[in-house]
């Protein structure tokens, strides 16, 4: 893993790393029974290089935490490795950009790679970008969240790949929610869904 990490250090795939302030590559152990797959790093973890440790991985430590699983049984990681983010006229604070198609799919070769190494049995998509990443852009998670999926066939991974999918809204979505006690529960639901797979 610390090979891959390293090369994605100098990616050039796409523009994002011209800004950003490095590459925020995914981070857990290897093998994993678990893999969650976010949107891209935050501010906060553009400056420390480390996955979910700012507002959005406080929220996923907290329902990981409620439906019984062990963080260090999960690998964290993004579809996206590099902050993207605009400027406002005023101020200094980054407001996150959310990117686009075709940065997805330039990063996509790094995601495949990390599911090839962790072996998860079980991946979560945090997001409609994580979830459209894995399940193709017509996927919806308004329909779909909390349903466990089979994973679908992916070519690098031959047969090698993850039992199950299961794709729910991002935990940042929970920190913006005019409801957020609503939001959080819901995102709760989805995970102990999670939860009772790995048992
Ligand atoms: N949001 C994400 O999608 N990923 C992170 O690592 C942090 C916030």
């Amino acid at each position: 893993m610390n090979a891959l990490q390293r090369a994605a250090q100098g990616c050039h795939g796409c523009g994002l790393y011209k800004d950003a302030t490095q590459t925020v590559f995914g981070a857990g152990p290897c093998p994993a029974p678990l893999m969650f797959i976010g949107e891209q790093p935050g501010d906060r973890e553009d400056q420390e290089g480390e996955p979910f440790v700012g507002p959005a991985g406080g929220v996923l430590d907290r329902v990981l935490h409620d439906a019984g699983i062990p963080r260090d049984e999960a690998y964290l990681t993004n579809a996206v490795k590099h902050f993207k983010f605009v400027l406002p006229e005023r101020g200094k604070r980054r407001i996150h950009k959310k990117p686009s198609d075709a940065e997805v799919r330039a990063c996509r070769p790094w995601l495949t790679a990390e599911l090839r190494i962790v072996r998860p049995e079980i991946v979560v998509c945090l997001g409609a970008t994580a979830a459209k990443a894995l399940l193709g852009n017509s996927f919806r998670i308004t329909k779909s969240r909390g349903i466990v999926l089979d994973f679908p066939e992916i070519a690098e991974l031959g047969r090698q790949r993850p039992r199950s999918v299961l794709a729910t809204t991002h935990p940042s979505a929970v920190v913006r929610a005019p409801d957020r006690h609503a939001a959080y529960q819901g995102l709760l639901a989805d995970i102990e869904v999670v939860a009772e797979l790995l048992n």
